[in-house]
């Protein structure tokens, strides 16, 4: 997969991708993720890439040609399977938009950044809209890492042991059961014995219905209820 990032602030992006998981999954060749600076493509000699909102109002935005002559030069090598813009009114990041996102080629992001970008680019250019929650940021370029890290993450391959993704919370519609490492007992808290047992079956069950008790109690909505 190739994920290419369209922002106006590159160097928000360089810690994200440069630990961990990430940048495994880009050593190993699963994933290359490329950040674009937006200022590269105005032909403004001050190189700016916003301006002041038709018919007034506080805040800045986004200038459809700079951005325009990114996504086309960025084409011009590549055909995307999405182009994404992330904003707080866009359709909310979920397990199973992550899921379908990781099977794709090729995807660009733009992160949306002071008042917005100009509605022709949202009209004419992006595929899907995507927020990362009900709250806003100020600017696109974290919930851009948050998509991108949700997506390669399960891309076969990325996490060592491939079925940890399987059992991450809702995969299954479901939260995580509880997890212990040693030592078993802290400070008079206990591991609970089924874990310490040995017996897979019963570990798996125990599992599962910790997982189900966990839903109803911290996120009913998940099991359908809304
Ligand atoms: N830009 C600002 N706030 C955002 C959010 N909540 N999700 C995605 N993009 C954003």
């Amino acid at each position: 997969m190739r994920i290419d990032i369209i922002t106006c602030l590159p160097r928000l992006l360089e810690g994200p991708f440069s630990d961990s998981i990430l940048k495994r999954a880009q050593n190993k060749g699963l994933v290359e993720v490329h950040v674009h600076d937006l200022r590269a493509y105005s032909t403004d000699k001050h190189k700016r890439v916003d301006d002041y909102a038709y018919g007034g109002g506080a805040g800045m935005v986004l200038m459809v040609e700079p951005i325009v002559r990114c996504i086309r030069a960025l084409q011009e090598d590549r055909e995307y399977d999405e182009i994404i813009y992330t904003s707080p009114d866009g359709k909310p990041l979920t397990q199973s938009v992550a899921n379908e996102l990781s099977i794709k080629k090729n995807l660009l992001i733009l992160c949306g950044h002071y008042k917005g970008v100009d509605e022709r680019v949202r009209e004419h250019f992006i595929t899907r809209e995507v927020s990362i929650g009900d709250y806003v940021l100020s600017g696109g370029e974290l919930a851009a890492a948050v998509i991108a890290d949700a997506v390669i993450r399960l891309i076969p391959g990325v996490l060592s042991d491939e079925t940890s993704a399987l059992t991450d919370s809702f995969q299954d519609g479901l939260v995580a059961p509880p997890v212990y490492t040693r030592p078993a007992e802290f400070e008079g808290h206990k591991v609970p014995e089924v874990l310490l047992s040995g017996h897979e079956k019963n570990i798996e069950k125990w599992r599962f219905e910790q997982s189900v008790q966990r839903t109803n109690k911290r996120r009913p909505g998940l099991l359908g209820d809304d």
